[in-house]
């Protein structure tokens, strides 16, 4: 089977080709930004033309979410038209799409965890432009992808929370952080394992949620990657979203149900917790000078 890798180098990109590495019966050609270029169509018909994939795997995006509040085009060419061109070289060519897409195209008002089809009604420009991606990959392939959200990533590669915490840690006394948003770290190790689950068992195809379970908030996750990181998790400090406003609203729980994975027969991704204490293990500290 061959399988397109699109975004090899960011965050989840290189953690999906690493896992998939290990069966030795898939081709695997992963490919990033420059060359390819997802908002440009003619970029993506030369790399179809060349690898001619059974699956695509799309984990590349523009991701900088505050500063797609003030370059919403650019977003919307590599989030929303980048995967209407994949999902339609897909259609052509009789592959299956796996897209990563976002808890950001949810508002966060709920009080309990989004299924799968809740309605979407995002409130920032990241999150609109993702859900176009979204929709154009639902309505180009009904029967052949794989739409996959995840939330709050963090992983050895690339700049996230887990990181910045660590540099923090050791920059200064105390660091604040939010108490009043709630959500899923996910690591991004763990979400590569599922999305190689989707390829080795093939479920039925759809939306599936790509987050660590449980929930819990930034503040408290920052304390456990104090504890962990062996320092005292009281330097942590407790703020407000009111208090450390950002360009873009960032919703306020961001939980994602996980009841597809087990309609078809397949386990759900472990806790957060547990994923932490194994990025802890897997040398995460080591990444930050
Ligand atoms: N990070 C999170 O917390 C988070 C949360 C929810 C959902 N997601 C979703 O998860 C997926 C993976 O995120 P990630 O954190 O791994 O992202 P990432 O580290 O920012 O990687 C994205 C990759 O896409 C590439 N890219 C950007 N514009 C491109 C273009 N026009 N053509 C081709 N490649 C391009 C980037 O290259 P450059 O570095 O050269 O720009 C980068 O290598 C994305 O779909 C994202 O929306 C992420």
């Amino acid at each position: 089977m061959r399988v397109l890798v699109i975004g090899h180098n960011g965050q989840l990109g290189s953690c999906v080709v690493d896992v998939l590495q290990r069966n030795r019966s898939l081709a695997i050609l992963g490919i990033d930004y420059p060359d390819i270029d997802i908002s440009d169509p003619h970029s993506i018909d030369l790399v179809f033309g060349g690898f001619d994939p059974d699956y695509v795997i799309n984990c590349a995006a523009y991701t900088a979410v505050d500063d797609a509040e003030t370059d919403e085009e650019r977003a919307l060419a590599i989030n929303g038209a980048g995967p209407r061109e994949i999902a339609d070289q897909c259609r052509k060519a009789g592959a299956w799409l796996i897209h990563i897409s976002t808890d950001y195209v949810f508002d966060g008002t709920a009080t309990m965890p989004y299924p799968e089809d809740a309605p979407p009604s995002p409130t920032s420009a990241y999150g609109r432009t993702k859900l176009a991606g979204d929709r154009a990959v639902q309505e180009l392939l009904p029967a052949a992808h794989y739409l996959v959200r995840t939330a709050w990533l963090y992983g050895m590669n690339g700049s996230n929370f887990v990181k910045t915490m660590l540099r923090l840690e050791k920059e200064r006394d105390t660091v604040s952080v939010v108490t009043d948003q709630v959500g899923q770290p996910t690591y991004a190790r763990d979400l590569a394992e599922h999305i190689g689950l989707l390829l080795d068992k093939h479920p039925a195809p759809g939306t599936y949620h790509g987050t660590n379970s449980g929930e819990v908030s930034w503040y408290d996750f920052a304390r456990e990657i104090f504890r962990l990181a062996g320092a005292d998790p009281d330097r942590v400090l407790p703020t407000t979203s009111a208090e450390f406003v950002r360009p873009a609203p960032r919703p306020a729980y961001s939980v994602l149900g996980h009841d597809r994975w087990a309609e078809q027969g397949l386990p759900e991704m472990r806790p957060w917790l547990e994923a932490l204490e194994q990025a802890f293990a897997d040398g995460i500290a080591s990444t930050v000078d």
